[in-house]
């Protein structure tokens, strides 16, 4: 099974230019499953049902989100009807929509997706850990699912790693999210598992995190605000990363990042055919 899943993607540019390529992605690689992380899709903050119907009709067949989840309050509700759409597992109880979900990929597999967020500088949610532990019991790679999808959205890279380690041979890919900011550190962790402790974002990266430069750089400087922050509009980066995926095991045999447009230096996975 070959997976794909990208970075955040923030604002009009980021999410255009991955709207406008994955369905040749999906097409020319033959991808079984694609998740992208929605949560900055909407001019920068949060998600609207418009758009996770865009993404799921690119070819897209999960939407992870973060902390920006509920930006756009419409969320909170359509959450509730869009099983496709996943928030933080660790909220309170209660809160709207689901952190997990199973899903039928192209090729018949079951993937089960998880959305965790981590509590290092960010909110004091839930115990991740002990959220993610609690769905691989009730759900564990090779009985129920046939693979297994992390979207760990933290800020620190220790937190991260952390979380890698812990579900070691017990998840296909474990995969960062929020910073925006790529790392190069995709590799199978010793049990099997893919990691990479970040996608990087979709989006224009002149810019702070995908934002207008401008205002970020001010409040640093001036800690006034001055302005609001606007998502860059400039020639975007897609960033994500492939997987290939034991069909036996379902565990990773292969794991690259995808870089395409934009700024970034390009990375095309060497197990994909050449791009067109
Ligand atoms: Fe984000
Ligand atoms: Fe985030």
């Amino acid at each position: 099974m070959r997976l794909l899943f990208l970075g955040d993607l923030v604002g009009r540019a980021g999410r255009t230019a991955a709207l406008e390529a994955l369905p040749q992605l999906v097409e020319d690689n033959r991808l079984d499953f694609v998740i992208v992380n929605g949560e900055n899709a909407a001019r920068g903050f949060g998600i609207t049902e418009e758009i996770v119907q865009d993404i799921l009709d690119a070819g897209g067949d999960v939407v992870t989100t973060g902390n920006h989840v509920w930006d756009q309050r419409e969320a909170l509700v359509f959450i509730e009807r869009q099983e496709r759409l996943l928030r933080p597992l660790n909220f309170p109880a209660g809160t709207p929509g689901r952190g997990i979900n199973l899903f039928t990929a192209r090729n018949g597999a079951r993937v089960l997706v998880m959305n965790v967020m981590g509590r290092i500088f960010m909110d004091s949610l839930d115990d991740p850990f002990a959220g993610v532990e609690a769905a691989l019991a009730a759900c564990p790679l090779g009985d129920v699912a046939d693979a297994v999808v992390i979207d760990v959205h933290a800020e620190a890279t220790s937190e991260k790693q952390a979380l890698g380690h812990f579900v070691d041979g017990r998840a296909t890919l474990v995969v960062g999210t929020h910073t925006h900011v790529p790392t190069a550190d995709h590799q199978i962790l010793p049990g099997g598992t893919a990691y990479l402790t970040d996608a990087g974002m979709c989006g224009d990266y002149d810019s702070v995190i995908g934002m207008d430069k401008e205002e970020p750089v001010n409040r640093f400087i001036r800690k006034i605000p001055s302005g609001r922050f606007q998502p860059a509009q400039g020639t975007p980066t897609i960033c994500g990363v492939a997987v290939e995926v034991d069909d036996t095991s379902g565990l990773a045999s292969a794991v690259a990042p995808l870089r395409i447009g934009g700024r970034l230096s390009p990375a095309w996975p060497s197990f994909w055919p050449a791009p067109r």
